[in-house]
């Protein structure tokens, strides 16, 4: 009997699974994270731009999408302060 095993995504073809990061709103990670590119800086931003953590829901995401976002920006600042070479 075959046994399915997902501890390696990609040998599974599972890549290409978007995770939800806010069940209550069907909200993604890709969702959340294209609201932040487009310049989301806080949950609620987030919240108003694709849904995930809205106030009606449990806001049990709310930690994970604030994360998304120190994360972005913290890349953002990494990348901004390296200096130009001539
Ligand atoms: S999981 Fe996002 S509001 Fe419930």
């Amino acid at each position: 009997m075959p046994i399915l095993s997902v501890a390696f995504p990609e040998e599974a073809g599972l890549e290409d699974l978007d995770m939800y990061v806010c069940v209550c709103e069907a909200a993604t990670e890709e969702h959340v994270q294209q609201c932040i590119s487009a310049g989301a800086r806080t949950a609620k931003h987030v919240a108003l731009g694709c849904g995930a953590g809205r106030g009606r829901g449990c806001g049990m995401c709310r930690d994970r999408i604030k994360s998304m976002i120190e994360q972005h920006y913290a890349t953002v600042v990494e990348c901004e302060a390296e200096p130009i070479s001539a």
